[in-house]
């Protein structure tokens, strides 16, 4: 019989660490890490890492022949930022990635008639409000609200969603056989902030940037204005959804693609709790066009009711704690 694992892409990004972290120490789990970089080594002791990249179909014709994968959670993308310098690698990577994973995950499930669970987490980005007047007057929109995109990360996550919707529920219906059984979920993160890695090549970055860089004394002009303002969320919290919306009753499920969010500041305000622990940090502003646009264009926070109704989603963290309780104490710790 094949060993059952949890298989985890993208491992060595920051949500990836955080999770493997945690899903490591839950020790019932075979966890299968996977990213096209090694892991730190404290990490790769924990679980079986293998650096290789998710478009090579070998990888996973090997890994299937061994183990019963039940949950994957597929974290592989590169962010807004970095795939608007690269669009046709974001979408290699961010798309046909989605798509292998997907189709690993249909024939996987139907070949044992039981559903793998699909854990994907798209993004803020996937919404686009078309002008300030817009997102000032829609500050929480409802899932399927203003799902106009402007960058290619977003349109790649509003697609890798709209693919994992059409595995589970209608991939093969023209067939004669059973449709498979794949269970897609999805989680919409807002900007995550880690107290233990910084983010790279995402349009969020300036407020894990802002902080990480008071903490070693050094100063941060933002790329993005005072005002602009999205939502925020602290990393163990993320790595929490990832693994209670797996958790999850189906039959609790009323939607498959879920906002969640866990506190919505301005630059400003971050600076602001920045500085409460940092009186020393030296924040301006010096706006980059291009990611401003970007950060214009996506909602001030989200409507995330149905995660909290469904799956009792609510975040440990509000700003406050956030900064006093995870961030900062870790920050100066790493830093010391
Ligand atoms: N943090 C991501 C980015 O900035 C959004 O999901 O690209």
């Amino acid at each position: 019989m094949r060993r059952k694992a949890i298989l985890i892409t993208g491992a060595a990004g920051e949500v990836g660490q955080a999770l493997v972290e945690r899903l490591a120490e839950q020790n019932n789990n075979h966890v299968i890490s996977m990213d096209i970089r090694p892991l730190p080594p404290e990490l790769d002791a924990k679980v079986q890492h293998i650096v290789g990249d998710i478009l090579d179909q070998s990888l996973f014709d090997r890994l299937v022949s061994e183990y019963d994968i039940t949950h994957i959670y597929h974290l592989a993308a590169l962010l807004s930022t970095r795939a608007e310098y690269s669009p046709m690698l974001a979408h290699n990577v961010n798309v046909g990635g989605t798509m292998r994973l997907l189709q690993l995950a249909a024939e996987q499930s139907e070949w044992k008639s039981e559903p793998v669970i699909f854990i994907f987490p798209s993004s803020v980005a996937a919404f686009g409000m078309g002008s300030l007047e817009n997102k000032a007057e829609n500050p929480r929109p409802q899932e399927w609200e203003w799902n106009k995109p402007i960058t290619m990360y977003g349109c790649n996550k509003l697609y890798g969603e709209t693919l994992g919707i059409y595995y589970s529920n209608n991939y093969k219906q023209l067939s004669e056989n059973e449709p498979a059984m794949l269970d897609f979920r999805c989680v919409r993160f807002p900007g995550l902030i880690s107290a233990f890695t910084v983010p790279s090549g995402g349009t969020s970055d300036y407020g894990p940037e802002m902080l990480h860089a008071a903490a070693q004394g050094k100063p941060y002009a933002s790329f993005v204005r005072e005002d602009a303002a999205i939502s925020f969320m602290a990393m163990p919290d993320a790595v929490t959804s990832l693994i209670q919306l797996a958790a999850a009753p189906r039959e609790n499920l009323s939607h498959q693609i879920y906002n969640i969010t866990a506190f919505s500041l301005s630059a400003e305000e971050f600076a602001a709790h920045v500085k409460k622990h940092f009186p020393d940090a030296d924040i301006t502003y010096s706006p980059d066009i291009s990611r401003q646009r970007i950060i214009d264009s996506w909602p001030i926070d989200m409507n995330d009711d149905a995660a909290r109704r469904d799956w009792g989603w609510k975040p440990a963290y509000d700003a406050e704690h956030a900064f006093s309780d995870y961030l900062v104490p870790n920050i100066r710790k790493r830093y010391e």
